[in-house]
């Protein structure tokens, strides 16, 4: 292992901000964020001037000067980047979703339409996907961190260690993850963002619930608790006829499902109520509950009321951070003191960190990032079939 981990992001906006500012909090291990790569030169270099790393013209060079390449890039560019950056002998970090399905190759961009395309085929082409990456990890002997922060956030870890210290089995879970819409440019278009708020949203409780679900004590049978079924509904409410749009949501979205909700079964018969939409106002609405049986815990991720204030004129606030997707910060809110810590950020990078340079898995693995997918898409085929229960395909490729 070299002496300090060097780090080279591929994204400059959104999600690459916030990974920034996470490995500048990474303690015990040396690590350096050497530089980043984007699709535009404007881009990629007002991320260099603003956080003082190099901006690198070509994700080739950026490789080659990195031992971490972390892809905060579009959805449907994470298979090829990561999978050329372990073929350079690089660990490698993904944003969510970790991969999915984004058409067919070579179809022209018109042609293809997300949500009336066979979801069977989305379904077992993603689940390729996953497997081409994890064989690529396994080939070069490098790790791969699945970038989802619910695992880490405080809330979801206090659980974690409840149910490991009362050896409690979880019965039932409900969560969601909902806003108002996404503001990348990429979202709204299943072709880059490998599906709506399923897989855009739907992710991040689900991978939670999973990560749960893992961390109970093995079945009889010693092996992980997993995900068996699913039974899933999509719909489309901001493009109804009927819909009448106030100006509060974002409406644009081209091909995707503004509205899920999935409900999984476990190999050991319990289940789960994931929801994911972009109709809610007020702020993200973070939250994952568990029914154990000997316990329930309430994860609240976002909001939290470790403050709450109360303003009475809005420009008071102008300068003022709140909380994401707030809308308005007039009236009573409940401003995050760290949110970047209650969703588990820095956590994740110094997991990450440790698990690159002690060489062992980090707690959100490429395993748990492919039984997501593999449930996401399950999901879809399960909608697409008006909620028919889908078998959730357990095995390495993808067949049970
Ligand atoms: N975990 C979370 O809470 C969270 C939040 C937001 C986004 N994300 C995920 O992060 C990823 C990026 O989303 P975002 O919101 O930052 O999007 P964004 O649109 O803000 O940024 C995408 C970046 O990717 C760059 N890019 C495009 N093509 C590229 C290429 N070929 N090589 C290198 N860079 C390229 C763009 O130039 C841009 O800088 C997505 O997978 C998204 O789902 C995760």
């Amino acid at each position: 292992m070299p002496e300090t981990l060097r780090v080279g992001i591929a994204g400059a906006g959104f999600a690459a901000r916030f990974h920034w500012k996470g490995y500048r909090k990474v303690y015990g291990v040396p690590l350096q964020v050497v530089g980043v790569t984007s699709k535009t030169a404007a881009s990629r270099e007002a991320f260099g001037r603003e956080f003082g790393c190099r901006a690198f013209a070509s994700f080739e060079e950026l490789c080659e000067q990195s031992d971490v390449v972390d892809i905060c890039a579009p959805g449907f560019l994470h298979e090829r980047l990561a999978v050329a950056a372990l073929e350079r002998g690089k660990h490698v970090i993904i944003e969510k979703p970790f991969t999915g399905y984004y058409g067919p190759d070579g179809a022209k961009e018109e042609a293809f339409c997300g949500n009336t395309f066979p979801k069977e085929v989305m379904l077992r082409e993603a689940l390729a996907s996953c497997h081409r990456m994890l064989e690529a990890a396994r080939k070069s002997g490098k790790r791969l961190g699945y970038a989802e922060n619910w695992v880490y956030a405080p809330a979801i870890q206090k659980e974690r260690e409840i149910l490991e210290k009362t050896g409690g089995q979880i019965l039932w879970l409900m969560g969601d993850e909902s806003h108002s819409g996404s503001h990348s440019p990429y979202y709204g278009i299943w072709r880059f963002s490998g599906g709506g708020a399923i897989v855009g949203k739907g992710c991040h409780p689900l991978t939670a619930a999973l990560y749960l679900k893992r961390a109970e004590r093995p079945s009889a049978n010693g092996q992980p608790i997993r995900p068996a079924t699913v039974s899933a509904r999509t719909h489309e409410i901001t493009r109804l006829p009927a819909f009448r749009d106030a100006g509060c949501l974002r409406t644009n979205y081209e091909d995707i499902e503004d509205y899920g909700q999935m409900h999984v079964t476990f190999t050991d018969g319990t289940v789960a109520d994931i929801f994911a939409t972009e109709l809610v106002l007020g702020g993200v609405h973070n939250w994952l509950e568990v029914f154990a049986n000997n316990h329930r815990t309430r994860c609240n991720l976002n909001p939290i009321n470790a403050v709450e204030t109360y303003n009475p004129r809005e420009e008071l606030f102008r300068d003022i951070y709140v909380t994401e997707k707030i809308g308005t910060k007039q009236g009573w809110s409940q401003p995050a003191p760290d949110e970047d810590w209650q969703h588990g950020y820095p956590q994740e990078f110094q997991d990450f960190a440790e698990s690159f340079y002690q060489d062992r898995e980090p707690q959100a693995s490429g395993e748990l990032a492919r039984d997501t997918v593999a449930v996401l898409y399950s999901a879809y085929l399960s909608a697409e079939r008006h909620g028919a229960e889908v078998a959730v395909p357990l095995s390495a490729d993808g067949v049970n």
